[in-house]
């Protein structure tokens, strides 16, 4: 079944103390139901802290990455294994900060989730175009060519447990937002992909999230849209009262 879901990517933000503040205070306001999945993605060194929380709470948590490899000599580098080992949920692949600083391939995202679904964690699959791409209109190939690349090759039963989340990089973090008509143009054409290479059945099921300057102002309008079910949301995820106002925004 199609889930709706509110992801918060903290990035590098938070002391440990901050960060304890902040999951008590999501872990406390989502106590009674929510009209959606919440998910809370920390620093790594936080992830146990967060998985302490979420064993109280309705909370759920993912990983801003994970390494390709299984495990072994790859310094500074955290294992699906060691995810796993501590009950994530989630895991955040291929955002285009990941992309651009860190030089992420569509073979290294393809790799990485394999070995999270291998370790029966989902993966948040990013996409977007850049500004120029858009101003040039070969967004929508942009965008194919990053789910043909990172996704495609799963089999069905595998793609069942990927979240895919539209972010064009020239929403991220700008303050300008995609309308929501840009955005439910986008998720129709995401879907549509969905449903040529797997099936209407899965491509229905499929849950779509928007990422870009997404807060408590605009996320109502944009999770109105029949294509997105949620967001994944960077700097309004930071506050407290304003990520659990975008939680109560369907
Ligand atoms: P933003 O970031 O909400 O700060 O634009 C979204 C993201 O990068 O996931």
């Amino acid at each position: 079944m199609r889930k709706k879901i509110v992801a918060g990517n903290w990035k590098m933000n938070k002391t440990f103390t901050e960060a304890e503040e902040l999951l008590a205070y999501i872990a406390e306001s989502i106590e009674k139901e929510t009209p959606c999945e919440v998910v809370t993605c920390p620093p790594a060194v936080y992830l146990e802290m967060a998985t302490d929380f979420a064993m109280e709470s309705n909370l759920l948590v993912g990983a801003q990455n994970v390494s390709q490899f299984e495990g072994g000599a790859y310094t500074g580098e955290i294992s699906a294994a060691m995810l796993d080992s501590i009950d994530v949920n989630y895991c955040i692949v291929g955002h285009s900060e990941r992309r651009k600083y860190f030089h992420e391939t569509d073979e290294m995202l393809a790799q990485k989730v394999n070995i999270l679904l291998d370790y029966g964690i989902n993966p948040i699959f990013c996409c977007g175009e850049q500004l120029g791409e858009r101003e040039k209109e070969i967004h929508f190939g942009v965008v194919r060519s990053q789910l043909q690349n990172g996704l495609f090759h799963l089999n069905e039963s595998e793609f069942h447990n990927v979240v895919i989340a539209y972010e064009p990089v020239w929403a991220i973090g700008t303050g300008r937002t995609a309308s929501p008509e840009q955005a439910q143009e986008m998720h129709g054409f995401i879907r549509s992909l969905v449903t040529e290479k797997y099936g209407k059945k899965v491509a229905d099921d499929t849950t779509i999230l928007y990422g870009g300057s997404c807060n408590a102002g605009n996320a109502r309008e944009l999770f109105s849209q029949e294509d997105v079910d949620g967001g994944l949301i960077g700097g309004a995820s930071l506050k407290g009262e304003e990520f659990i106002k975008i939680v109560n925004s369907f």
